[in-house]
Protein backbone atom coordinates (compact mmCIF):
# COMPACT_ATOMS: atom_id res chain seq x y z
CA UNK A 1 0.00 0.00 0.00
CA UNK A 2 2.91 2.15 0.02
CA UNK A 3 3.63 4.17 -3.13
CA UNK A 4 7.62 4.44 -3.51
CA UNK A 5 9.06 7.28 -5.82
CA UNK A 6 12.09 7.34 -7.33
CA UNK A 7 12.71 9.86 -4.79
CA UNK A 8 11.89 7.00 -2.26
CA UNK A 9 8.98 8.99 -0.75
CA UNK A 10 6.08 7.40 0.90
CA UNK A 11 2.93 9.04 0.36
CA UNK A 12 0.49 8.69 2.88
CA UNK A 13 -3.40 10.11 1.96
CA UNK A 14 -5.14 11.61 5.05
CA UNK A 15 -8.72 12.77 5.10
CA UNK A 16 -7.72 15.99 3.63
CA UNK A 17 -4.49 16.30 2.62
CA UNK A 18 -1.54 13.98 1.75
CA UNK A 19 1.45 14.05 3.69
CA UNK A 20 4.68 12.77 2.10
CA UNK A 21 7.78 10.94 3.79
CA UNK A 22 10.41 11.09 1.21
CA UNK A 23 13.78 9.81 1.82
CA UNK A 24 16.70 12.04 0.50
CA UNK A 25 19.65 9.82 0.38
CA UNK A 26 22.22 12.36 -1.21
CA UNK A 27 20.89 15.31 1.17
CA UNK A 28 20.80 12.84 3.85
CA UNK A 29 17.65 13.66 4.91
CA UNK A 30 13.96 12.28 5.53
CA UNK A 31 11.18 15.39 4.69
CA UNK A 32 7.95 15.46 5.49
CA UNK A 33 5.09 17.55 3.87
CA UNK A 34 1.69 18.09 3.88
CA UNK A 35 0.16 18.50 0.71
CA UNK A 36 -3.36 20.13 0.30
CA UNK A 37 -3.37 20.96 -2.95
CA UNK A 38 -1.34 20.42 -6.30
CA UNK A 39 1.83 21.99 -4.91
CA UNK A 40 4.96 20.87 -3.63
CA UNK A 41 3.19 20.84 -0.45
CA UNK A 42 4.18 22.38 2.81
CA UNK A 43 7.47 21.27 4.72
CA UNK A 44 6.58 20.14 8.23
CA UNK A 45 10.49 19.23 9.38
CA UNK A 46 12.93 17.27 8.01
CA UNK A 47 14.50 14.65 10.12
CA UNK A 48 18.65 14.25 9.05
CA UNK A 49 19.56 10.66 9.27
CA UNK A 50 22.60 10.51 7.57
CA UNK A 51 23.19 6.87 6.98
CA UNK A 52 21.39 5.63 4.24
CA UNK A 53 19.98 2.34 5.42
CA UNK A 54 18.63 3.92 8.34
CA UNK A 55 16.66 6.41 6.03
CA UNK A 56 15.16 3.33 4.22
CA UNK A 57 14.21 1.40 8.14
CA UNK A 58 12.42 5.24 8.92
CA UNK A 59 10.10 3.97 5.58
CA UNK A 60 9.66 0.30 6.03
CA UNK A 61 8.75 1.69 9.99
CA UNK A 62 6.53 3.82 9.28
CA UNK A 63 4.97 1.42 6.55
CA UNK A 64 4.81 -1.04 9.45
CA UNK A 65 2.78 1.30 12.33
CA UNK A 66 0.21 2.34 10.07
CA UNK A 67 0.02 -1.42 9.17
CA UNK A 68 0.33 -1.05 5.68
CA UNK A 69 2.65 -3.03 2.98
CA UNK A 70 4.32 -1.39 0.22
CA UNK A 71 2.57 -0.72 -3.05
CA UNK A 72 3.60 -1.43 -6.71
CA UNK A 73 2.26 -1.85 -9.83
CA UNK A 74 1.33 -4.88 -10.89
CA UNK A 75 -1.33 -6.05 -13.74
CA UNK A 76 -1.18 -9.25 -13.05
CA UNK A 77 -5.40 -10.23 -12.44
CA UNK A 78 -5.96 -10.89 -9.05
CA UNK A 79 -6.97 -14.67 -9.31
CA UNK A 80 -3.30 -15.15 -10.89
CA UNK A 81 -1.83 -14.06 -8.27
CA UNK A 82 -0.06 -16.69 -5.97
CA UNK A 83 -1.22 -15.62 -2.46
CA UNK A 84 -3.64 -13.72 -0.68
CA UNK A 85 -2.11 -10.74 1.49
CA UNK A 86 1.32 -11.65 0.60
CA UNK A 87 3.94 -9.27 1.13
CA UNK A 88 4.51 -7.34 -2.06
CA UNK A 89 7.80 -7.50 -3.83
CA UNK A 90 10.11 -4.90 -2.93
CA UNK A 91 10.73 -3.82 -6.74
CA UNK A 92 14.26 -3.63 -8.00
CA UNK A 93 14.80 -0.61 -5.81
CA UNK A 94 13.30 -2.71 -2.88
CA UNK A 95 12.83 -1.12 0.47
CA UNK A 96 16.37 0.06 1.08
CA UNK A 97 17.62 -4.09 1.56
CA UNK A 98 16.25 -4.27 4.94
CA UNK A 99 15.33 -7.79 5.80
CA UNK A 100 12.19 -8.72 6.79
CA UNK A 101 11.89 -8.91 10.55
CA UNK A 102 14.35 -5.80 10.12
CA UNK A 103 14.21 -3.70 14.39
CA UNK A 104 12.98 -1.05 12.05
CA UNK A 105 13.87 2.64 11.70
CA UNK A 106 16.72 3.76 13.88
CA UNK A 107 16.66 7.41 13.27
CA UNK A 108 19.99 7.87 14.71
CA UNK A 109 20.66 11.82 13.78
CA UNK A 110 17.62 14.31 12.95
CA UNK A 111 17.77 18.14 12.92
CA UNK A 112 15.67 20.68 11.18
CA UNK A 113 16.64 22.04 8.25
CA UNK A 114 19.06 23.76 7.95
CA UNK A 115 21.52 22.51 10.84
CA UNK A 116 23.83 20.18 11.76
CA UNK A 117 23.02 16.48 12.19
CA UNK A 118 23.58 15.59 16.02
CA UNK A 119 24.16 12.40 17.07
CA UNK A 120 20.46 11.14 18.60
CA UNK A 121 20.61 8.81 21.40
CA UNK A 122 20.28 5.29 20.71
CA UNK A 123 17.41 4.49 18.58
CA UNK A 124 14.26 2.79 20.04
CA UNK A 125 12.84 -0.15 17.70
CA UNK A 126 8.96 1.62 17.05
CA UNK A 127 6.24 -0.60 18.24
CA UNK A 128 5.34 -2.77 15.93
CA UNK A 129 0.98 -2.71 16.01
CA UNK A 130 -0.53 -3.44 12.80
CA UNK A 131 -3.70 -1.89 11.36
CA UNK A 132 -6.08 -1.61 13.91
CA UNK A 133 -5.37 1.59 16.01
CA UNK A 134 -3.68 2.68 12.58
CA UNK A 135 -7.07 2.61 11.00
CA UNK A 136 -6.20 0.32 8.13
CA UNK A 137 -7.44 -3.24 8.90
CA UNK A 138 -5.43 -5.86 7.54
CA UNK A 139 -8.68 -7.13 5.43
CA UNK A 140 -7.88 -3.40 3.22
CA UNK A 141 -4.76 -5.34 1.91
CA UNK A 142 -6.82 -8.13 0.70
CA UNK A 143 -8.08 -8.84 -2.57
CA UNK A 144 -11.85 -9.03 -3.10
CA UNK A 145 -13.77 -11.41 -4.98
CA UNK A 146 -15.26 -8.14 -6.83
CA UNK A 147 -12.17 -6.40 -7.30
CA UNK A 148 -11.93 -5.68 -11.21
CA UNK A 149 -8.92 -7.57 -13.36
CA UNK A 150 -5.41 -5.66 -13.78
CA UNK A 151 -6.21 -3.45 -11.01
CA UNK A 152 -3.28 -2.19 -8.12
CA UNK A 153 -2.42 -4.64 -5.77
CA UNK A 154 -2.44 -3.99 -2.92
CA UNK A 155 -4.04 -0.76 -3.21
CA UNK A 156 -1.31 2.44 -2.61
CA UNK A 157 -2.22 4.57 0.43
CA UNK A 158 -3.17 7.05 -2.32
CA UNK A 159 -6.10 4.96 -2.72
CA UNK A 160 -6.92 4.04 0.76
CA UNK A 161 -7.29 7.29 3.20
CA UNK A 162 -6.07 6.95 6.57
CA UNK A 163 -8.22 9.37 8.98
CA UNK A 164 -6.49 12.07 10.09
CA UNK A 165 -6.28 10.82 14.38
CA UNK A 166 -5.16 7.29 12.83
CA UNK A 167 -2.20 8.98 10.76
CA UNK A 168 -1.27 11.51 13.84
CA UNK A 169 -0.99 8.01 16.32
CA UNK A 170 1.05 6.56 13.85
CA UNK A 171 3.94 9.42 13.11
CA UNK A 172 3.39 10.48 16.89
CA UNK A 173 4.32 7.00 17.42
CA UNK A 174 7.21 7.12 15.24
CA UNK A 175 8.69 9.87 16.76
CA UNK A 176 8.38 9.01 19.82
CA UNK A 177 10.18 5.85 18.81
CA UNK A 178 13.97 8.11 18.16
CA UNK A 179 13.38 10.42 21.17
CA UNK A 180 15.23 13.12 19.47
CA UNK A 181 12.35 13.51 16.77
CA UNK A 182 9.88 13.64 19.63
CA UNK A 183 11.56 15.78 22.58
CA UNK A 184 12.79 18.39 20.42
CA UNK A 185 10.78 20.91 18.15
CA UNK A 186 10.38 18.55 15.65
CA UNK A 187 8.22 16.86 17.61
CA UNK A 188 5.74 20.04 18.85
CA UNK A 189 5.74 21.17 15.03
CA UNK A 190 4.48 17.76 13.32
CA UNK A 191 2.50 17.06 16.44
CA UNK A 192 0.63 20.56 16.37
CA UNK A 193 -0.32 20.59 12.88
CA UNK A 194 -0.92 16.53 12.46
CA UNK A 195 -3.27 16.91 15.42
CA UNK A 196 -4.79 20.27 14.55
CA UNK A 197 -4.21 21.39 18.36
CA UNK A 198 -6.37 24.27 19.18
CA UNK A 199 -4.22 27.23 19.71
CA UNK A 200 -3.72 27.93 23.49
CA UNK A 201 -5.04 31.24 23.86
CA UNK A 202 -8.44 30.01 22.91
CA UNK A 203 -8.80 28.22 26.06
CA UNK A 204 -11.07 29.57 28.49
CA UNK A 205 -8.77 30.74 31.12
CA UNK A 206 -11.22 33.76 31.89
CA UNK A 207 -10.75 34.36 36.19
CA UNK A 208 -9.11 31.29 37.28
CA UNK A 209 -6.23 31.70 39.80
CA UNK A 210 -3.30 29.84 38.75
CA UNK A 211 -0.57 28.70 41.01
CA UNK A 212 3.12 28.66 38.82
CA UNK A 213 6.13 28.21 40.76
CA UNK A 214 9.27 29.19 39.11
CA UNK A 215 7.53 31.82 36.54
CA UNK A 216 10.52 33.78 36.57
CA UNK A 217 12.25 31.97 33.77
CA UNK A 218 12.22 29.62 30.78
CA UNK A 219 9.01 27.46 30.88
CA UNK A 220 7.79 29.10 34.10
CA UNK A 221 7.92 32.45 31.81
CA UNK A 222 6.13 31.31 28.67
CA UNK A 223 3.77 29.46 31.21
CA UNK A 224 2.74 32.97 32.75
CA UNK A 225 2.61 34.75 29.42
CA UNK A 226 0.55 31.74 28.32
CA UNK A 227 -1.81 31.63 31.08
CA UNK A 228 -2.28 35.67 30.96
CA UNK A 229 -3.71 35.45 26.92
CA UNK A 230 -6.12 32.81 28.51
CA UNK A 231 -7.46 35.34 30.81
CA UNK A 232 -6.27 33.50 33.54
CA UNK A 233 -4.82 34.94 36.98
CA UNK A 234 -1.37 33.72 37.31
CA UNK A 235 -0.19 34.09 41.16
CA UNK A 236 3.46 33.43 40.46
CA UNK A 237 5.32 32.18 44.17
CA UNK A 238 9.19 33.87 42.80
CA UNK A 239 12.12 32.94 45.17
CA UNK A 240 13.45 36.81 44.12
CA UNK A 241 11.50 40.20 43.96
CA UNK A 242 14.35 41.39 41.32
CA UNK A 243 13.57 38.39 39.27
CA UNK A 244 10.18 38.96 39.02
CA UNK A 245 10.86 43.10 38.42
CA UNK A 246 12.48 41.59 35.17
CA UNK A 247 10.18 39.21 34.43
CA UNK A 248 7.27 42.43 34.81
CA UNK A 249 9.49 43.98 31.66
CA UNK A 250 10.01 41.17 29.73
CA UNK A 251 6.08 40.43 30.06
CA UNK A 252 5.15 44.02 29.04
CA UNK A 253 7.21 43.76 26.42
CA UNK A 254 5.33 41.50 25.09
CA UNK A 255 1.49 41.38 26.11
CA UNK A 256 -0.47 44.45 27.31
CA UNK A 257 -0.18 46.07 30.27
CA UNK A 258 -3.64 45.44 31.68
CA UNK A 259 -2.54 41.63 30.82
CA UNK A 260 0.52 41.79 32.96
CA UNK A 261 -1.36 43.96 35.63
CA UNK A 262 -3.62 40.46 36.80
CA UNK A 263 -0.15 39.07 37.87
CA UNK A 264 -0.15 38.68 41.71
CA UNK A 265 2.78 37.08 42.96
CA UNK A 266 4.52 36.20 46.58
CA UNK A 267 7.84 35.24 47.92
CA UNK A 268 8.98 31.65 48.22
CA UNK A 269 11.87 29.93 48.32
CA UNK A 270 11.29 26.33 47.91
CA UNK A 271 14.61 25.44 49.35
CA UNK A 272 13.16 26.90 52.73
CA UNK A 273 10.06 25.61 53.63
CA UNK A 274 9.14 28.28 56.42
CA UNK A 275 9.19 30.40 53.17
CA UNK A 276 6.72 28.08 51.33
CA UNK A 277 4.35 27.91 54.75
CA UNK A 278 4.23 31.38 54.97
CA UNK A 279 3.33 32.22 51.34
CA UNK A 280 0.65 29.31 51.21
CA UNK A 281 -0.73 31.05 54.51
CA UNK A 282 -1.01 34.33 52.81
CA UNK A 283 -2.72 32.85 49.85
CA UNK A 284 -5.28 30.61 51.49
CA UNK A 285 -6.58 32.26 54.33
CA UNK A 286 -8.67 34.68 52.56
CA UNK A 287 -10.76 31.30 51.68
CA UNK A 288 -9.83 32.28 47.89
CA UNK A 289 -10.49 29.43 45.13
CA UNK A 290 -7.22 27.95 43.24
CA UNK A 291 -8.46 26.53 40.04
CA UNK A 292 -5.06 24.90 39.24
CA UNK A 293 -1.05 24.69 40.73
CA UNK A 294 1.62 24.35 38.84
CA UNK A 295 5.05 22.80 39.83
CA UNK A 296 7.98 24.13 37.53
CA UNK A 297 10.54 25.31 39.51
CA UNK A 298 13.50 23.19 39.23
CA UNK A 299 17.33 23.13 39.37
CA UNK A 300 20.29 20.73 38.77
CA UNK A 301 22.92 20.87 41.11
CA UNK A 302 26.52 20.58 40.58
CA UNK A 303 26.89 19.44 44.09
CA UNK A 304 25.87 17.67 47.10
CA UNK A 305 24.27 19.98 49.15
CA UNK A 306 21.62 20.36 52.03
CA UNK A 307 19.20 23.28 52.58
CA UNK A 308 18.70 24.78 56.45
CA UNK A 309 15.78 22.40 56.61
CA UNK A 310 18.20 19.30 56.62
CA UNK A 311 17.31 17.94 53.50
CA UNK A 312 19.38 17.36 49.80
CA UNK A 313 18.50 20.56 47.47
CA UNK A 314 17.56 18.47 44.57
CA UNK A 315 15.31 16.33 46.54
CA UNK A 316 13.95 19.44 48.75
CA UNK A 317 13.01 21.63 45.59
CA UNK A 318 11.59 18.87 42.96
CA UNK A 319 9.79 16.63 46.00
CA UNK A 320 9.69 17.81 49.33
CA UNK A 321 8.44 21.43 48.86
CA UNK A 322 5.93 20.50 45.91
CA UNK A 323 4.61 18.44 48.36
CA UNK A 324 3.89 20.46 51.28
CA UNK A 325 2.35 23.32 48.92
CA UNK A 326 0.00 21.18 47.17
CA UNK A 327 -1.19 19.87 50.86
CA UNK A 328 -1.24 23.26 52.50
CA UNK A 329 -3.18 24.75 49.23
CA UNK A 330 -5.61 21.49 49.37
CA UNK A 331 -8.11 24.04 51.04
CA UNK A 332 -8.13 26.27 47.86
CA UNK A 333 -8.32 24.43 45.34
CA UNK A 334 -11.23 21.80 46.87
CA UNK A 335 -12.54 24.94 46.47
CA UNK A 336 -11.94 25.68 43.50
CA UNK A 337 -12.98 21.86 41.99
CA UNK A 338 -12.30 20.59 39.61
CA UNK A 339 -8.86 21.84 40.34
CA UNK A 340 -5.86 20.61 38.79
CA UNK A 341 -2.22 19.90 39.85
CA UNK A 342 0.14 19.94 37.07
CA UNK A 343 3.90 18.87 38.01
CA UNK A 344 6.51 19.41 35.52
CA UNK A 345 8.85 16.18 35.33
CA UNK A 346 11.56 15.92 32.80
CA UNK A 347 12.18 12.70 30.30
CA UNK A 348 15.43 11.95 32.04
CA UNK A 349 13.35 10.14 34.38
CA UNK A 350 12.72 7.71 31.90
CA UNK A 351 16.03 6.20 33.02
CA UNK A 352 15.84 5.76 36.64
CA UNK A 353 13.36 3.09 38.99
CA UNK A 354 12.26 5.19 42.32
CA UNK A 355 14.69 4.27 45.27
CA UNK A 356 13.60 6.65 48.21
CA UNK A 357 16.77 6.26 49.59
CA UNK A 358 19.07 7.29 47.29
CA UNK A 359 16.57 10.01 46.32
CA UNK A 360 16.49 11.58 49.93
CA UNK A 361 19.97 11.34 50.60
CA UNK A 362 22.71 9.82 47.35
CA UNK A 363 25.71 10.77 49.68
CA UNK A 364 29.04 9.99 48.00
CA UNK A 365 27.08 8.65 45.03
CA UNK A 366 25.84 11.82 44.24
CA UNK A 367 25.65 12.76 40.45
CA UNK A 368 23.64 15.78 39.66
CA UNK A 369 21.59 14.51 36.67
CA UNK A 370 20.88 10.78 38.11
CA UNK A 371 20.14 12.97 41.60
CA UNK A 372 17.60 15.01 39.08
CA UNK A 373 16.23 12.04 37.20
CA UNK A 374 15.46 10.43 40.82
CA UNK A 375 13.39 13.94 41.91
CA UNK A 376 12.03 13.62 38.55
CA UNK A 377 10.82 10.34 38.62
CA UNK A 378 9.12 10.30 42.12
CA UNK A 379 7.18 13.27 41.24
CA UNK A 380 5.66 10.78 38.57
CA UNK A 381 5.32 8.20 41.43
CA UNK A 382 3.47 10.88 43.96
CA UNK A 383 1.19 12.13 41.00
CA UNK A 384 0.41 8.59 40.25
CA UNK A 385 -0.28 7.35 43.94
CA UNK A 386 -2.97 10.86 43.54
CA UNK A 387 -4.26 9.49 40.41
CA UNK A 388 -4.88 5.85 42.31
CA UNK A 389 -6.61 7.96 45.17
CA UNK A 390 -10.33 7.03 45.11
CA UNK A 391 -11.49 10.29 47.12
CA UNK A 392 -9.23 12.82 45.08
CA UNK A 393 -11.56 15.90 46.47
CA UNK A 394 -11.96 17.06 42.86
CA UNK A 395 -8.36 17.54 42.82
CA UNK A 396 -6.75 16.25 39.70
CA UNK A 397 -2.79 15.51 39.47
CA UNK A 398 -1.01 15.13 36.49
CA UNK A 399 2.38 14.94 35.95
CA UNK A 400 4.50 15.89 31.82
CA UNK A 401 7.97 16.15 30.41
CA UNK A 402 8.62 19.05 27.91
CA UNK A 403 10.96 17.75 25.94
CA UNK A 404 13.87 19.80 25.29
CA UNK A 405 13.87 23.87 25.47
CA UNK A 406 15.87 26.03 25.16
CA UNK A 407 16.09 27.70 28.50
CA UNK A 408 18.26 29.75 30.88
CA UNK A 409 18.07 26.27 33.05
CA UNK A 410 19.35 24.12 29.86
CA UNK A 411 21.97 26.92 29.19
CA UNK A 412 23.25 27.21 32.52
CA UNK A 413 23.01 23.08 33.31
CA UNK A 414 23.93 21.47 30.20
CA UNK A 415 25.88 23.97 28.15
CA UNK A 416 27.31 21.94 25.82
CA UNK A 417 24.07 19.84 25.03
CA UNK A 418 22.58 23.02 24.88
CA UNK A 419 24.64 24.31 21.94
CA UNK A 420 24.65 21.14 19.58
CA UNK A 421 21.26 20.77 20.18
CA UNK A 422 20.26 24.55 19.71
CA UNK A 423 18.91 24.31 16.43
CA UNK A 424 16.62 21.42 17.52
CA UNK A 425 15.82 23.00 20.35
CA UNK A 426 12.34 23.75 21.41
CA UNK A 427 10.86 27.38 22.36
CA UNK A 428 10.14 28.00 25.79
CA UNK A 429 6.67 28.51 24.67
CA UNK A 430 6.62 25.31 22.91
CA UNK A 431 8.00 23.44 26.26
CA UNK A 432 5.52 25.35 28.21
CA UNK A 433 2.60 24.20 26.08
CA UNK A 434 1.14 20.75 27.40
CA UNK A 435 1.52 22.73 31.23
CA UNK A 436 -1.06 25.39 29.77
CA UNK A 437 -3.14 22.85 28.15
CA UNK A 438 -2.75 20.12 31.15
CA UNK A 439 -4.38 23.27 33.74
CA UNK A 440 -6.71 24.72 31.64
CA UNK A 441 -8.21 22.05 28.97
CA UNK A 442 -10.74 19.95 28.58
CA UNK A 443 -8.63 16.36 29.10
CA UNK A 444 -9.44 13.04 27.41
CA UNK A 445 -10.17 10.26 30.03
CA UNK A 446 -7.35 7.78 30.46
CA UNK A 447 -5.88 5.25 32.45
CA UNK A 448 -3.25 6.16 34.95
CA UNK A 449 -0.51 6.08 35.92
CA UNK A 450 0.20 8.12 32.29
CA UNK A 451 3.20 10.94 31.79
CA UNK A 452 1.75 13.98 29.57
CA UNK A 453 3.81 14.95 26.44
CA UNK A 454 2.57 16.71 23.76
CA UNK A 455 -0.81 16.52 24.54
CA UNK A 456 -0.75 13.07 24.66
CA UNK A 457 -0.71 10.46 27.57
CA UNK A 458 2.35 8.29 27.82
CA UNK A 459 3.95 5.60 28.95
CA UNK A 460 5.74 6.19 32.65
CA UNK A 461 7.84 3.49 32.47
CA UNK A 462 9.71 2.84 28.98
CA UNK A 463 12.09 -0.29 30.82
CA UNK A 464 10.73 -3.17 33.10
CA UNK A 465 13.82 -2.34 35.50
CA UNK A 466 12.44 0.96 36.59
CA UNK A 467 8.93 0.01 38.11
CA UNK A 468 9.27 0.87 41.85
CA UNK A 469 9.74 -2.33 43.81
CA UNK A 470 6.04 -2.96 45.50
CA UNK A 471 6.11 -0.70 49.22
CA UNK A 472 8.51 1.83 47.65
CA UNK A 473 6.01 4.89 46.65
CA UNK A 474 4.56 4.30 49.74
CA UNK A 475 7.44 4.75 52.13
CA UNK A 476 8.27 7.50 49.74
CA UNK A 477 5.33 9.09 50.80
CA UNK A 478 5.64 8.70 54.52
CA UNK A 479 9.27 9.69 54.28
CA UNK A 480 8.28 13.00 52.74
CA UNK A 481 5.59 13.66 54.72
CA UNK A 482 7.65 13.35 57.67
CA UNK A 483 10.08 15.61 56.28
CA UNK A 484 7.90 18.50 55.87
CA UNK A 485 5.84 17.98 59.05
CA UNK A 486 2.60 16.44 57.70
CA UNK A 487 0.31 13.43 58.54
CA UNK A 488 1.11 11.01 55.39
CA UNK A 489 -2.40 10.45 55.32
CA UNK A 490 -3.27 14.47 54.92
CA UNK A 491 -1.59 14.72 51.71
CA UNK A 492 -0.63 12.22 49.01
CA UNK A 493 -1.51 8.93 50.17
CA UNK A 494 -1.00 5.47 48.19
CA UNK A 495 -4.33 3.78 48.58
CA UNK A 496 -3.37 0.76 46.66
CA UNK A 497 -0.72 -1.91 45.89
CA UNK A 498 1.49 -1.23 42.53
N1 LIG B 1 14.02 23.17 29.59
C1 LIG B 1 13.95 21.87 29.38
O1 LIG B 1 14.31 21.37 28.31
C2 LIG B 1 13.42 20.98 30.45
C3 LIG B 1 13.42 19.59 30.19
C4 LIG B 1 12.90 18.74 31.15
C5 LIG B 1 12.36 19.27 32.32
N2 LIG B 1 12.41 20.61 32.55
C6 LIG B 1 11.83 21.11 33.82
O2 LIG B 1 11.09 22.28 33.55
C7 LIG B 1 11.07 23.11 34.69
C8 LIG B 1 11.49 24.51 34.27
O3 LIG B 1 12.82 24.44 33.79
P1 LIG B 1 13.48 25.59 32.90
O4 LIG B 1 14.24 24.88 31.85
O5 LIG B 1 12.50 26.61 32.53
O6 LIG B 1 14.55 26.16 33.97
P2 LIG B 1 14.98 27.65 34.37
O7 LIG B 1 14.99 28.51 33.18
O8 LIG B 1 16.24 27.50 35.13
O9 LIG B 1 13.83 28.10 35.36
C9 LIG B 1 13.75 27.53 36.63
C10 LIG B 1 12.83 28.32 37.51
O10 LIG B 1 12.79 27.69 38.79
C11 LIG B 1 13.02 28.67 39.78
N3 LIG B 1 13.65 28.12 40.97
C12 LIG B 1 14.81 27.43 41.06
N4 LIG B 1 15.07 27.15 42.35
C13 LIG B 1 14.06 27.67 43.08
C14 LIG B 1 13.78 27.72 44.44
N5 LIG B 1 14.61 27.20 45.37
N6 LIG B 1 12.64 28.32 44.86
C15 LIG B 1 11.82 28.87 43.97
N7 LIG B 1 12.03 28.87 42.65
C16 LIG B 1 13.16 28.28 42.20
C17 LIG B 1 13.94 29.66 39.10
O11 LIG B 1 13.93 30.89 39.82
P3 LIG B 1 15.06 32.01 39.61
O12 LIG B 1 14.67 32.78 38.40
O13 LIG B 1 14.99 32.80 40.85
O14 LIG B 1 16.36 31.29 39.43
C18 LIG B 1 13.31 29.75 37.74
O15 LIG B 1 12.21 30.62 37.76
C19 LIG B 1 12.02 22.47 35.69
O16 LIG B 1 11.29 21.72 36.62
C20 LIG B 1 12.86 21.55 34.84
O17 LIG B 1 13.37 20.47 35.57
C21 LIG B 1 12.92 21.47 31.64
Amino acid sequence: MAEISERREVRVRGDDATFGFAAEPDAGRLVIREDRGQGDGEELCALTISDREELSGFLQGLRRVLGVEEGQQDATPIEQRPQQGRRASPGPRGDGGLPTGDPGPRASALAASPGAPPRAPAGLTPPRRRSARAGVSRAATRPTPHRPPNARYPPTLEETPIPRPALARAVDAMLEATTVGSYTRIGHAVRSRLERWDALHELDGADRRVVVTGATSGLGEATAAALLRTGARPHLLVRSPDRLEQLHERLRGRLAGELVDRITHDVADLADLSSVRAAAHRLTVDGAPVHALIHNAGATFDRLGYTDDGLERTYQLHVAAPLLLTALLRPSLQAAAPARVVTVSSGGMYTRRLDVEHLIDPGAGYAPLTAYAQAKRAQVELTAAWQRRADRGGVDAHVMHPGWAATPGVETSLPRFATGMRPLLRSPAEGADTIVWLALADLPDVEPPVIWHDRRARAVHRLPTTRAPRGEVDRLLRRVADDVGLDPAACWRHDSGP
